[in-house]
């Protein structure tokens, strides 16, 4: 027998520390103008040295808001499952350090690598485990630390003006409403398109004090490197896409959505799709102005400000998508 999963509770944080697109024009050259028209983002937050702030600490701050909202004993949690693309270190990953944090006896943790798509990864990590019945309740994390790791002076520009801090919770729980939860998952990946999206250094092949002796003033692959309009190209592409093949799947129409919740990758993205689609502006949720692209946060902040607000309300058909670096994408169809 297949069970079904349903999310829980969601709770998310952000660093309190607001940088502003006239702050960043105050340490490159860049301007609120060109951030503004290109991405939407008006703001992010970033971790300040000794706010006490890192990616396994942001998770853990949200994913106590997460388990009270979802009225779910910490001990109660059989799985941890956290996605990010900035761990606090090389390993071990961030789960095992929010076992400890959380003072979770003991549980497996696992660590997901897939970007922006990282969430919905986890998502259906979780979902695959609950529908088994080998676990009840599941706790999935995505945070992101990116100011800890950007080139925030000229050179680095193109990237930097868009990622931003913070983390979102989820927990997951197997439903009892026949019905009501995760509908369906869908993964991709097309790792040819690798480099285009990529932080190189410091890694195994790339070892920092050698990296620094070859190249003593530049070109140092230890910031992300993307190829941004390439990388734009297939977003849409696979977002588009990805959308559908949820659709598809559940037999629902485009019509039928309650609430799209593209990750925050770039507010033309998000528009391009809408407008493809024919969306409403209600059928649409977006919070890159204020955050940034957070990665594998994105969506679980989104989702849970939409929740927050009112927007979400049970029944509803809501589908998560997202599309990043691997290239990987990613989309949940929802019945809420
Ligand atoms: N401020 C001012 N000028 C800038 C900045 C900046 N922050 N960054 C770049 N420029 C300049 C460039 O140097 C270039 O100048 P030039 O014409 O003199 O050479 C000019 O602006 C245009 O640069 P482009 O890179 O061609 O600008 P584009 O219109 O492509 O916009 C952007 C760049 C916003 C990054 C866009 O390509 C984009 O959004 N791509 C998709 C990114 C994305 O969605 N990523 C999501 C996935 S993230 C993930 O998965 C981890």
């Amino acid at each position: 027998m297949l069970y079904q999963s349903k999310i829980a509770g969601l709770g998310y944080y952000v660093p309190e520390n607001v940088v502003t697109n006239e702050d960043l024009s105050k340490l490159m050259d860049t301007n609120d103008e060109w951030i503004t028209e290109r991405t939407g983002i008006k703001e992010r937050r970033h971790i300040k040295e000794g706010d006490g702030n890192s990616t396994a600490i942001m998770g853990v701050k949200a994913a106590k808001i997460a388990l009270e909202r979802a009225n779910i004993d910490k001990d109660d949690i059989d799985l941890i499952v956290f996605a990010t693309l900035s761990p606090d270190y090389y390993f071990p990953g961030c789960g095992v350090q929010v076992q400890e944090m959380l003072d979770i006896k003991t549980c497996p943790a696992l660590d997901v690598r897939n970007q922006c798509s990282g969430f919905i990864y986890g998502l259906s990590v979780a979902d695959q485990f609950i529908k088994t019945g080998m676990y009840k309740n599941v706790l999935l994390i995505g945070s992101e630390n990116h100011s800890g790791g950007l080139d925030m002076t000229t050179r680095g520009r193109g990237v930097s003006v868009i990622f931003g801090d913070g983390a979102g919770a989820a927990v997951l729980t197997r439903s009892n409403h026949n019905g009501q939860g995760i509908l369906s998952t869908h993964l991709h990946s097309e790792g040819k398109h690798a480099l285009e999206l990529a932080l190189k250094g410091p890694s195994t092949m790339h070892w920092v004090p050698e990296l620094i002796e070859e190249n003593p003033q530049e070109d140092i692959p230890y910031f992300p490197y993307m190829n941004g309009q390439y990388v734009f190209k297939n977003a849409v592409k696979r977002f588009s896409e990805v959308i559908i093949e949820g659709l598809q799947e559940n037999g629902l129409e485009v019509a039928d959505i309650d609430m799209l919740i593209p990750h925050q990758a770039n507010l033309r993205i998000s528009q391009f799709i809408q407008q493809k689609f024919k969306l409403k502006d209600e059928q649409v949720f977006n919070n890159i102005q204020k955050y940034g692209n957070t990665t594998a946060a994105s969506i679980p902040i989104a989702l849970t400000e939409a929740w927050e607000q009112g927007k979400i309300k049970d029944g509803d058909k809501i589908v998560l998508a997202a599309f990043g670096s691997g290239f990987t994408w990613a989309s949940a169809v929802i019945n809420w």
